[in-house]
């Protein structure tokens, strides 16, 4: 698969087929990140495999997150008891999740640059991923932002800002692209 078709075909992924992720593959799509352009070579990322013991952990976060939303809020506890489980099962079945992490010191500009590298590395390794025939979720949910998460991940808040998980398997289902076409957002300037 060449740049150009990995850029147009490759899509957001939310369900796995259970094939776990082979962990040499894993490492070669990651290793695509630290190839990302980045300016003052600052190399700003840290990429946290999370392991099944600290998965539980999340895993009980995010189901509990999940709860908070309003629907689960108006829900009977016998209702709230099934959807936290739910949540649970799913979070723990996600083939694999790395959490993305970025550095943030230094002034403004630098932090907005080392921001933008970062989210290219996320990019080079959803694309080598699905060259591979891997698909992943950038997720940005609740629990990626929480203290105790960057705790948890022995990431320094005061420095580090995980600016993502990867949820990361083989597709069992590939959703429809939707973009505008280039003429509704391109301008011609004279
Ligand atoms: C910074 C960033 C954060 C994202 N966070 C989430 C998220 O929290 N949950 C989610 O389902 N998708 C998230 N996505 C993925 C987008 O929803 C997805 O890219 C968009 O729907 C377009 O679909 P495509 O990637 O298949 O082209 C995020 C993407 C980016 C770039």
């Amino acid at each position: 698969m060449d740049v150009r078709e990995a850029i147009e075909t490759r899509r957001t992924i939310f369900a796995f087929t259970d094939v776990p992720v082979p962990h040499t593959l894993l490492e070669t799509i990651l290793s695509a990140g630290i190839w990302a352009p980045n300016h003052h070579l600052t190399e700003p990322w840290t990429f946290v495999i999370v392991g099944q013991e600290t998965r539980r952990t999340l895993a009980e976060r995010y189901a509990e997150l999940r709860l908070q939303k309003k629907a689960a809020l108006d829900a009977t506890e016998e209702k709230r008891a099934s959807l936290r489980a739910v949540a649970y099962d799913k979070f723990m079945a996600i083939p694999a999740i790395v959490a993305v992490a970025c550095l943030q010191e230094g002034d403004e500009q630098r932090q907005r640059e080392d921001y933008a590298a970062a989210c290219c590395a996320m990019q080079n390794i959803q694309l080598v991923a699905w060259a591979e025939g891997v698909g992943v979720q950038w997720s940005t949910g609740p629990v990626t932002l929480e203290p105790a998460t960057h705790e948890l991940l022995g990431l320094d808040l005061s420095r580090q800002q995980i600016i993502g998980f990867l949820y990361i398997g083989y597709p069992a289902e590939v959703p429809k692209a939707r973009r505008k076409p280039l003429d509704e957002v391109l301008k011609r300037m004279p």
